[in-house]
């Protein structure tokens, strides 16, 4: 009579666990557009999912000896697949099948099942409790992996750095009208101490960053850029060393992602400092997918590699006629890095991304592919004054002093269609983009030259991009849950 009792209090949990599927299937439909509620349900049912893993174990240890009734369970992950199947095959949309988890959670509760019945029969308990240990640990590792995304992107992201400027005291809003976007990037040029202070600029160190330091070791970063760039050689030989370098390469290897990488570093090297690419210079390119990993958040980058990078640089810098133009103070990191950001690194790591979507998009312009598919995720700004704008003699408040903006550039691509007037691929104001006119002639020239070409695979090999043209493996959503959550502790 317990016995009987226990299991029909174990087909209900069941049943709560499919119909609670079901409800996530339908909010995760598509169709709905309710990506933030899929998000946090998916999060729930991996809980779920845990817990009731551990459940049917409990359920097994004790119901062995009983009579057929144990069999039934098996239909449950019939229901679970079924259902959501049917619901997005309805339209057309397999992918979100797996997003949930149900094809592989199907495969797994039935395994399970199958094996337990069968390991029932033998009385072999332990390996029982081993096939159960695996389905904690699939729970487990679902349950991080759907954290770690949710953490990246739409809510998760709005939730973490909600949750720090409620702790820094500021406001915090994100802003996704270009227009109103564009008076704040032109009101303020601080970028707060968010995501580039907390997260890019200890990834990028020992190497300073352009693009993320602020206040005064911005300003004199940026003074030190314009003095290099007056005695860069003029852009035009940068399109002729592009065509050179593409069509000596060997016309039957494939142009994976490192090749890219390579391409775009030996352009670099050749145009500053007049040097043909050696094949010793291999580790600067594979340093650059460490540095990339770090400020991807996917994992630390290996500090060997980036010292033996900056050391390469200083000597390049060293044996040319730059080095008349800050002497000695080249090797520090407030002189190398207007190199090596810049000209070195950004570009191996932003062109690489933008490979990728231009061999899944060909048919886009060079700035309409870094419009849709942003290698900059997020801009941000801080606001330390309140930003006014003037309608029909009206004054109206834009976005109010100390307010933290975050302007999710891969956001504004899917809702906004691309013009050329368009501020977004390069940015706008104070702290927009200094290296317009090298980007787009290389980039245009190598996207023309391997358009169409079969041998062009730029996915192939390409790891840790900040968006998503990668997955995130286990011990990468470890390590990004640890960053986020020491930031947040230490604020
Ligand atoms: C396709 C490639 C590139 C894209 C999409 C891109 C895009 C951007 C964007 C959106 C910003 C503004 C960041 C912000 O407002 O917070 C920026 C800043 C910057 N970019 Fe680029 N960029 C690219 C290539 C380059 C290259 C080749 C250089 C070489 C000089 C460069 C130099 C800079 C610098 C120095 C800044 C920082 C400006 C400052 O904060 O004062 N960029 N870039």
């Amino acid at each position: 009579m317990t016995n009987q009792a226990k299991f029909y209090a174990h087909t209900c949990y069941s049943n709560s666990n499919w119909i609670s599927l079901l409800l996530n299937a339908l909010l995760a439909c598509p169709y709905l557009k309710i990506k933030s509620i899929y998000y946090i349900l998916q999060d729930f049912i991996s809980a779920q999912h845990m817990l009731y893993s551990i459940v049917t174990t409990i359920y097994f240890w004790n119901f062995r000896n009983e009579g057929t009734l144990f069999y039934l369970p098996i239909l449950l992950p019939w229901f679970q697949f079924f259902i959501t199947l049917l619901l997005f095959t309805k339209n057309h949309k397999l992918s979100p099948v797996f997003q949930l988890g149900a094809i592989p959670l199907f495969f797994c509760y039935l395994g399970m099942y199958l094996v337990c019945i069968l390991l029932w029969w033998r009385q072999f308990m332990f390996v029982e409790f081993g096939f159960n240990l695996l389905i904690w640990c699939y729970g487990f590792y679902y349950f991080l992996h759907m954290i770690s995304l949710t953490i990246r992107f739409t809510d998760g992201r709005f939730l973490i750095l909600s949750l720090l400027g409620w702790k820094s005291g500021c406001k915090v809003a994100w802003i996704t009208d270009i227009h109103i976007a564009k008076e704040v990037l032109l009101a303020s040029s601080n970028k707060g101490s968010f995501i580039e202070e907390k997260i890019a600029c200890p990834a990028w160190s020992p190497v300073l960053s352009l693009e993320s330091v602020n206040g005064d070791s911005w300003r004199d970063l940026k003074s030190k850029f314009l003095i290099f760039q007056k005695y860069l050689p003029p852009v035009e030989q940068l399109t002729h060393i592009i065509r050179h370098i593409l069509s000596s390469q060997d016309a039957n290897i494939e142009i994976d992602a490192k090749k890219v990488v390579q391409v775009t570093l030996a352009c670099f090297v050749k145009w500053i400092f007049n040097r043909d690419w050696d094949s010793k210079w291999d580790f600067v390119c594979e340093a650059s997918w460490e540095w990339r990993k770090e400020i991807a958040i996917k994992g630390k980058a290996d500090p060997v590699l980036k010292c033996k990078t900056i050391d390469w640089l200083i000597d390049l810098i060293n044996q040319s006629d730059y080095y008349q133009i800050f002497g000695e103070q080249w090797s520090t990191p407030e002189c190398y890095s207007v190199i090596m950001q810049p000209f070195i690194l950004s570009p191996m790591i932003n062109f690489s991304d933008i490979a990728v979507s231009s061999s899944r998009h060909p048919d886009l312009s060079i700035q309409e592919l870094i419009h849709y598919y942003h290698p900059f995720p997020i801009l941000e700004r801080y606001t330390e004054k309140d930003i006014v704008v003037c309608n029909d003699g009206v004054n109206c408040v834009l976005v109010n002093a100390n307010t933290q903006v975050f302007i999710p550039l891969d956001t504004i691509g899917q809702q906004q269609q691309y013009n050329h007037k368009l501020w977004t691929p390069f940015g706008i104001g104070p702290r927009k983009c200094q290296g317009t006119q090298y980007a787009i002639p290389l980039l245009t020239e190598l996207i023309t030259h391997y358009k169409n070409n079969p041998r062009f695979v730029p996915e192939k090999n390409h790891k840790y991009s900040g968006r998503n043209n990668d997955h995130l493996s286990i011990r990468e959503s470890i390590y990004q849950l640890i960053i986020f959550g020491k930031i947040l502790i230490r604020g």
